[in-house]
């Protein structure tokens, strides 16, 4: 083989080696992934589950920063239950459930919809909802799509009104994704007060189209006297950390 074909060749392994990394980079997106995760990821420390779900969902911020709450309430040892108001088919509570199996995960939701007393009142979004929005959805389908263990429990029903059974539980994580300010209203007033120090509570839908979860959190907010932080993940998430 002639030195000219011998380059050429080299050359062209060269050239494919980084236009294939450049390719991996860009579409597993790992150059823009938190170093925390992909150190985690490297040395073996995130299951197979969360790893598929990381593939499939779409709003990496909101994605990573669960994730990274999450580690957190491991790294530093605080103790407490899961909970989620606002269920749907479950796809926000298969994600915290499998980033931490090991908690009891309180899911909370009528999974029947809205209340009409509820989108009374209500403008932007939540406007133009019917209480046949999110009616499509029972628990035990819930329960099917999230294929966990047995640390799920199910809280079918109104909220308030569904509580009562967690009422001596402390919290460790809230997701609150009930787009409506009464149901957003009554679950900050239930949880922070169960919210263990270190503890966080996540409160989804904070941006200018959700005006009932924006008020519900701003009228909170003047009442404690943690600050509340912003996610910047798609649609917005009010963050609240409980002082230690
Ligand atoms: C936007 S969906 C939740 C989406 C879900 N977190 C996800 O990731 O797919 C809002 C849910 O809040 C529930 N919800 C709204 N008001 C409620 C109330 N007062 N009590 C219980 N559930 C309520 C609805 O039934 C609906 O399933």
């Amino acid at each position: 083989m002639s030195l000219y074909l011998l380059l050429n060749g080299s050359l062209l392994i060269v050239l494919l080696t980084l236009s294939g990394w450049y390719v991996w980079l860009r579409f597993s997106g790992e150059e823009t992934y938190p170093v925390a995760w992909n150190e985690a990821k490297k040395s073996k420390r995130i299951s197979k589950a969360v790893r598929r779900l990381e593939r499939m969902y779409r709003d990496k911020t909101r994605f990573f920063n669960w994730w990274l709450q999450v580690e957190r309430l491991k790294r530093e040892k605080i103790d407490g239950d899961f909970a989620e108001m606002g269920v749907y088919k479950g796809r926000s509570a298969k994600v915290l459930h499998h980033m931490d199996p090991s908690r009891i995960f309180h899911l909370f939701d009528t999974f029947d919809g809205f209340r009409r007393e509820d989108l009374e009142g209500e403008s932007g979004e939540a406007a133009t909802y019917t209480p046949i929005h999110f009616a499509d959805t029972d628990e035990e389908s819930v329960i099917q799509y999230i294929n966990g263990n047995q640390n799920i429990r199910i809280h079918k029903g109104y909220f308030p009104g569904t509580e009562e059974v967690v009422r001596d539980c402390r919290f460790a994580l809230v997701n609150m994704d009930a787009d409506l300010y009464n149901p957003t209203h009554a679950g900050l007033e239930f949880f922070y007060s169960r919210l263990v120090p270190g503890g966080v509570m996540l409160i989804h839908d904070y941006n200018h189209k959700w005006p009932g979860i924006m008020k519900a959190v701003d009228e909170f907010a003047k009442k404690i006297p943690e600050v509340v932080a912003f996610v910047p993940d798609t649609d917005g998430t009010a963050m609240i950390i409980k002082n230690r």
